[in-house]
């Protein structure tokens, strides 16, 4: 898929079909999200592939009831760690690990829509208890989920903000 076709086609999905995921596609999400920009190619974050489907129940629980989340045949958690991201002290725990694991995760996300698969960003989640789910060791801290699937509907198309308000040349005006 043509890339610009892609970024136009993500959106975010709520409704899934039970259909799960191939393996070999699976496999080339994630490695669009490894091809991803890391600080210092550092990457300091892990990714737990769930399906475990009462595992993805709990997560959908801790993701305050976010309910669509359970489903999907597959839920993504990104965990950082601490101690890599310390690599830059704390810049790359506060920042760099955040935007690194941001750009792992839209690589993830358009690789996923460019093979027919949906995802939604999932933010809010109590991350004590999602850490505790995927057995995180210490040091890690969840900062980022989606489900990944098949949508049983064609998502409705938001348009982007205005250019006007959310672009400058030369200076903030
Ligand atoms: C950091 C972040 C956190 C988000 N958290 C949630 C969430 O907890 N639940 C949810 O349904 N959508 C969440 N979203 C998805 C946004 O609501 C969505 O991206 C936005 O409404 C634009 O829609 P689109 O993704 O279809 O373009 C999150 C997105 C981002 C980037």
């Amino acid at each position: 898929m043509e890339v610009f076709e892609c970024i136009s086609k993500r959106k975010s999905v709520r409704s899934y079909t039970k259909k799960q995921v191939p393996k070999e596609v699976l496999e080339k999400v994630l490695d669009a999200a490894l091809l991803a920009p890391s600080a210092g190619d550092i990457h300091p974050y892990r990714i737990v592939v769930v399906t475990d489907e009462e595992k993805i129940r709990r997560i959908a629980e801790a993701a305050l009831n976010q309910v669509f989340i359970a489903q999907a045949p597959v839920v993504i958690v990104y965990l950082v760690s601490i101690e890599e991201a310390s690599a830059y002290g704390r810049r790359g725990v506060e920042l760099y690990s955040l935007l690194d694991v941001g750009a792992s995760m839209e690589n993830l996300m358009l690789a996923a829509t460019s093979l027919g698969l949906s995802t939604c960003w999932v933010g809010a989640f109590d991350e004590k208890r999602v850490e505790e789910i995927v057995k995180a060791p210490k040091g890690y801290r969840a900062v980022s989920i989606t489900p990944l699937g098949y949508s049983d509907h064609v998502p409705r198309a938001i348009p982007p903000p205005p250019k006007s308000e959310k672009v400058y040349y030369d200076e903030f005006k």
